[in-house]
């Protein structure tokens, strides 16, 4: 069975990064992770309380990862980024080996050289963890594109 994690990388709980990663999965069993709630700390930052292993017991659970940011500063939100720091020369990383992933962000007005480099990220991060890029989609905060450009299967 093909196991579905949402990822809400927004510190709105229910904003439209919410809303739209709700509404692409309305038909598909999955499980969210309000990633606001783990405190991750930033990379070179080491702290009793990092709860980045946690998010990994969640994470190695799962086939298919469904990443959804805000747009902040013409680029994704600092708490995804900070995720992808921590990936760098994480043992924990190889869990992501093999697995799919849609990323979606989604801002006010992301303009063109947003959406050419949310992409290239997106690129990137799987070609390093070896990843399957199965959709990736920069739109307006309606999330009307989003919402007509990926299927999650
Ligand atoms: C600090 C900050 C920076 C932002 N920068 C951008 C930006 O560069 N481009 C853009 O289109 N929207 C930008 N926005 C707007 C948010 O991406 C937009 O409101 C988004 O829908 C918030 O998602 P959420 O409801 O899931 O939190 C910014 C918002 C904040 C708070």
């Amino acid at each position: 069975m093909n196991k579905v994690l949402f990822m809400n990388f927004s510190p709105n709980k229910n904003g439209n990064t919410y809303r739209i990663g709700e509404e692409l999965l309305k038909n598909q069993s999955h499980d969210t992770m309000q990633m606001v709630d783990y405190k991750i700390y930033q990379y070179g930052q080491v702290y009793e309380d990092d709860q980045l292993e946690e998010v990994f017991a969640n994470i190695r659970m799962a086939d298919t990862l469904v990443i959804g940011a805000p747009v902040y500063w013409y680029t994704v939100g600092g708490m995804l980024k900070t995720f992808i720091d921590r990936l760098y020369m994480l043992p924990e990383a190889e869990y992501l080996k093999g697995k799919k992933l849609y990323l979606f962000a989604q801002g006010s007005a992301p303009d063109e050289n947003t959406v050419k480099s949310i992409e290239f990220l997106a690129n990137r991060l799987c070609y390093f963890m070896e990843m399957e890029l199965k959709g990736v989609v920069v739109d307006r905060s309606d999330g009307r594109k989003i919402l007509q450009s990926i299927v999650v299967e």
